[in-house]
C-alpha cells in the first residue's frame, strides 16, 4: 500500500500535536504531511519544527494533493474553509473533522460530495501520545479507511469508536476530562501542604499516584471499585478518607458534571449553528 499523504489545515495546538504523535509513529512521512495556518509565522514555525511543508492559507492546493484532509481549524472557521476546498475534494478521499460541536451531518452537507467523513474528539493529552480519541463516521467510510483513520490517531493515544450522537458524551468525558483531573491533582497537592509535606513532595506524590492508579485500572483490566476495595484495611486509614469523599458527593458530583458538559456541548452546536449561519442539523 502507498503510504497516505496527509493535509492538516488548521494546524494549531491540537493539529500541531496530531502532526507530531504521526510522525514521531512512523504512519505518515515528512514528505508526506503537508499543513496550511493563516498566517506566515505559524506556517514558518510549523515548517521549522516538523521538516514538512506549510503553508500560509493555500487551503485549497493542500487539501487536493491529500488522500486525508484533517480540518482543524477552530468550528467557527470550518466552514469558510469547507467552501473554500469543496470544489476539489474527491470521492476516494477521507475528510477528518476535529472540530467540538459540529455533527457528521453539518460537515457532509457543507462539503457537497459522498466522501467518507470522520469526525474526532482528541483531548489534550495527544501531546504527549497519551490521549484519548473519540471518533464517528458516516454510511459511506469503509472498514478499511476506518483502519486507517485509526492508525493516524492511535500515533497519538487510545481510539475509541462512538456513534455521531455520542460524541457530545465523549466531548464531556474525555475531551474536557482532563481539566476535572488537573483539579483532582491540585486538590491533592493542596491537602499534601496542608498536611505539612513541602510543595516539591505533595506535586510528585500526588501526580505520580493519579497516574500510577491508572495505569493500574487500565493494565489489569478490573473494575476500579474491585481495585479500590483491595486497597482497603477494615477500619483503616483508606476506608476514613472514602467515607468522606462519599459524605461530600464526590462520584455524584463528577457524574452530575459530565451530564451537565454533554447538554452544554449539545446546545452549543445549535449556537455555533447561528453563528456561522448553517442551517440546524
Ligand atoms: N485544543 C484542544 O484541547 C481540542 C480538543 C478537542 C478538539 N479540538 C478541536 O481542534 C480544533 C483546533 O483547536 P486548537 O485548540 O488546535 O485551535 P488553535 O490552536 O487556535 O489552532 C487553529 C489553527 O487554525 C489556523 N487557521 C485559522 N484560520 C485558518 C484558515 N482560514 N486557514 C488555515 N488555517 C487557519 C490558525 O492559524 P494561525 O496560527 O496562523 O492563527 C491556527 O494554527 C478545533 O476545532 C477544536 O474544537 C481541540
Amino acid at each position: 500500500m502507498t503510504p497516505p499523504r496527509v493535509t492538516v489545515l488548521g494546524a494549531g495546538n491540537m493539529g500541531a500535536a496530531l502532526i507530531g504523535g504521526m510522525l514521531k509513529a512512523g504512519v505518515v512521512a515528512a514528505e508526506n504531511l503537508t499543513a496550511t495556518t493563516r498566517s506566515e509565522a505559524s506556517a514558518a514555525k510549523l515548517a521549522e519544527r516538523f521538516s514538512i511543508v506549510a503553508t500560509a492559507g493555500g487551503n485549497r492546493d493542500a487539501a487536493r494533493m491529500a488522500d486525508i484532509v484533517i480540518l482543524a481549524v477552530k468550528p467557527t472557521s470550518i466552514a469558510k474553509v469547507i467552501h473554500e476546498i469543496r470544489d476539489g475534494l474527491r470521492e476516494n478521499q477521507l475528510l477528518i473533522s476535529l472540530a467540538a460541536s459540529l455533527p457528521l451531518a453539518v460537515i457532509e452537507s457543507e462539503v457537497r460530495l459522498l466522501m467518507p467523513v470522520f469526525r474526532a474528539m482528541p483531548n489534550i493529552p495527544v501531546v504527549l501520545e497519551e490521549g484519548a480519541i473519540g471518533i464517528c463516521h458516516n454510511a459511506i467510510a469503509t472498514r478499511a479507511q476506518r483502519d486507517l483513520v485509526e492508525s493516524l490517531f492511535r500515533a497519538v493515544g487510545i481510539v475509541a469508536w462512538v456513534e455521531d450522537e455520542q460524541m457530545d458524551a465523549v466531548t464531556a468525558l474525555s475531551g474536557s476530562g482532563p481539566a476535572y483531573v488537573y483539579i483532582f491533582i491540585e486538590a491533592m497537592i493542596a491537602a499534601g501542604l496542608k498536611m505539612g509535606l513541602s510543595r516539591d513532595v505533595s506535586a510528585r506524590l500526588a501526580e505520580q499516584t493519579v497516574l500510577g492508579a491508572a495505569k493500574h485500572v487500565r493494565d489489569s483490566g478490573l473494575h476500579p471499585a474491585i481495585l479500590r476495595d483491595q486497597v482497603i484495611t477494615p477500619g483503616g486509614v483508606t476506608i476514613a478518607a472514602i467515607h468522606e469523599l462519599e459524605r461530600h458527593g464526590l462520584r455524584s458530583m463528577l457524574i452530575s458534571a459530565i451530564e451537565t458538559a454533554t447538554h452544554h456541548s449539545r446546545q452549543r452546536t445549535n449556537a455555533l449553528l447561528e453563528q456561522i449561519n448553517l442551517p440546524n442539523s
